[in-house]
């Protein structure tokens, strides 16, 4: 499936064939691959090709520079995921407040299906935003990060027809929720 964590500027993407093959895939619990030793580090230069590659045929942002923080994640040493945010000033319930706002986020296709994005997401949280305010906006056809985004207890704030936008509060560092398959 394809979709987004986007801010207003960038796409809302509909599912296709690839990510359809690999949810059937994962659905086979002999079929799942163990998770190997994770890491994460902010991403460099040299991944510029790597995250605008993958994010191209994801038709994703693959925003690096000035104004990101950009993170790739690593499994046994291995580039498997990317995301990238920026601080910004958001409206919510509340007012409008200072949020973390994740604008790409995507796994390569062997590192789906095992839990690794809120993994991934966690690492994060402990290293660079142990407390205060993230968001995303997902894309309403994106129903496997929506959710996730359930399941993380992030609050809905807005939405449309197309997407919705997300925030949690973190009063301690993020903590992904136990993989129902193992990951
Ligand atoms: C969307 C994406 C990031 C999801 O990452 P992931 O870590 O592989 O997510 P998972 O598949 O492990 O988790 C989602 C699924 O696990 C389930 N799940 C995971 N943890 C769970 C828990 N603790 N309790 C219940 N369900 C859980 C979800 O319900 C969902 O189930 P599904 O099989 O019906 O889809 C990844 O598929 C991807 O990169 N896709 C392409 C790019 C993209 O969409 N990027 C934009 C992200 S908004």
């Amino acid at each position: 499936m394809r979709g987004t964590i986007s801010i207003s500027s960038t796409r809302i993407l509909a599912p296709s064939g690839n990510e359809r093959a690999t949810t059937r895939a994962r659905r086979q619990p002999a079929e799942r691959p163990s998770t190997g030793a994770l890491s994460t580090r902010r991403a460099s230069p040299r991944d510029i090709p790597w995250i605008e590659s993958w994010a191209a045929s994801l038709g994703l942002p693959a925003v690096v520079g000035a104004g990101t923080l950009s993170f790739v994640l690593l499994e046994d040493g291995q580039r498997v995921g990317y995301m990238a945010a920026r601080d910004q000033m958001v409206d919510t319930p509340l007012g409008s407040e200072p949020v973390r706002w994740i604008v790409s986020a995507f796994l390569v296709p062997r590192a789906r299906g095992r839990g690794l994005l809120m993994r991934f997401g966690a690492l994060l949280s402990q290293q660079h935003h142990r407390q205060g305010k993230v968001g995303a906006r997902i894309s309403t056809a994106n129903t496997r990060m929506l959710k996730l985004m359930r399941v993380g207890g992030w609050t809905k704030i807005r939405s449309s027809r197309q997407w919705v936008d997300f925030v949690l509060d973190l009063r301690a560092p993020f903590g992904a929720a136990p993989s129902r398959r193992g990951g």
